[in-house]
């Protein structure tokens, strides 16, 4: 089988060998520069989200890059990858298009390419082909003379824009309007923010400040237990379904967990909801595990019924329900390294992860929930174009579209990051 990039452009062509017949988005075949100066996520899963007016935009790629062919980039990158050695690592998310990740020297999730510097003692530039909020934890974990690159600056986050300081902070005032700031007689605080890892610094940084804490998707229910332990209730952002998926395996129930609407007063929530409330959920969401449906868990077990079914938390709650285990990138790629040979898995994540996981585990059958190809379109923005220009730029002394969290920021939100860490130290990765 072969990358999610040949599979589009086979599609596209109406030549496709891959069982996939269709992508969600004519245009992308489209190289990504295309999109750049325009106000867009660019097409995929997300292309439909609103795009925030601060979100950063990329600047014009140089026509060489923009015209060099695939062998010719190769060859670039390469030769610059050699003459850099240790000083410059590249980091590849596992949504990332194969034709990136061949140049990584790690590949992995958000949380574990953060701490990748950490590993990499002489590297002076972090090359981070993933998305906005993943480059700014980065720079975060990283020593203040190592720089972090984001090659192609319009690689946001869809989900993570939903939720920004303004509205979050708003929200908080509404909030203490009606629990006020003093803590319960036993100590509780009103409400403990939580922020998931896609969220920009700033929000992290607010959570450090106010008590709260960060969470990734594997080691959600570990840190809404210990917030709850501080707190009569947790706001969570900006994924509602991480939150609503992992409250409800700690036995929350639902109507103990309002959706908070940021263009509504309250939330769109009466104030009886708001007290009642355990946690309440910001309304922000994934473009890309939005897509997943019960029908299509239906539809693979009725083809395969010894199918096992995995997904991502970021999923609607009743396709969580419906599959057989939920988890994170890390978790799905552990269970397939642990599957005897000959299983058959269905998974609800991003596509170049699970095409990428068929390719390496042969012995498995191993497809996509979503039968239409359909891309994160901002993990999609990073091109072998881009990381030739920012790896030749390093070369040259120059460092290119570098990521840089002001420190009256970055203190808070490590804050933050290092509670998590505190309570969930097998969190951090071995890489
Ligand atoms: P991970 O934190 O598992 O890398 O996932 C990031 C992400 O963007 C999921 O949609
Ligand atoms: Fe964001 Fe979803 Fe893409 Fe992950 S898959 S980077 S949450 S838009």
């Amino acid at each position: 089988m072969s990358s999610v990039d040949v599979t589009i452009h086979e599609i596209l062509s109406g030549e496709s060998h891959s069982p996939a017949r269709s992508t969600c988005n004519s245009r992308l075949a489209d190289a990504p520069w295309l999109f750049d100066a325009q106000p867009g996520y660019g097409p995929g899963s997300s292309e439909r989200d609103v795009i925030p007016a601060i979100t950063p935009r990329q600047g014009v790629l140089p026509e060489e890059y923009r015209t060099a062919s695939a062998a010719e980039l190769d060859l670039r990158i390469r030769a610059a990858k050699h003459t850099l050695g240790d000083r410059a690592v590249v980091l590849g998310h596992f949504y990332q298009r194969d034709e990136v990740i061949q140049y990584a020297d790690f590949v992995g999730d958000s949380f574990q390419l953060a701490q990748a510097a950490r590993t990499r003692p002489n590297a002076e530039a972090l090359i981070f082909c993933g998305v906005h909020f993943m480059a700014e934890t980065a720079d975060m974990l990283s020593r203040p003379d190592q720089s972090v690159i984001l090659p192609n600056l319009a690689a946001g986050c869809s989900m993570a824009d939903m939720a920004d300081l303004e509205s979050v902070t708003d929200c908080w005032e509404e909030l203490e309007e009606v629990f006020g700031t003093d803590p319960t007689a036993d100590g509780l605080q009103p409400v403990i923010p939580v922020t998931y890892m896609n969220s920009s610094a700033a929000l992290k940084g607010f959570c450090g400040e106010h008590g709260g804490v960060v969470c990734t998707s594997s080691n959600a229910a570990q840190v809404l237990k210990w917030a709850l332990e501080r707190g009569q209730r947790v706001l969570f952002f900006p994924d509602q379904h991480l939150g609503r998926n992992t409250a409800k395996k700690m036995g929350i129930p639902l109507d103990q967990m309002p959706t908070w609407n940021p263009n509504k007063p309250l939330g769109g929530n009466t104030e009886q909801q708001i007290r009642d409330a355990k946690v309440l959920l910001w309304h922000g969401f994934c473009s890309v595990h939005k897509r997943f449906t019960t029908g299509q868990i239906a539809a693979a077990r009725a083809q395969y019924p010894s199918v096992r079914v995995i997904v991502h938390p970021e999923c609607p709650m009743d396709v969580v329900d419906a599959a057989d285990s939920s988890g994170s990138t890390d978790f799905i790629v552990k269970a397939i390294a642990a599957a005897p040979s000959g299983s058959v898995f269905a998974i609800g994540t991003e596509i170049n992860l699970v095409q990428r996981l068929a390719n390496q585990n042969p012995q498995h059958t191993i497809f996509c929930l979503d039968p239409v190809v359909c891309p994160c379109s901002t993990m999609y923005r990073i091109h072998p174009g881009y990381l030739a220009w920012v790896l030749e730029g390093f070369e040259r002394g120059e460092v290119l579209n570098q990521i840089r969290v002001p420190e009256s920021v970055a203190v808070p939100a490590r804050v933050a990051l290092e509670r998590m860490l505190a309570l969930a130290p097998a969190a951090r990765p071995a890489l």
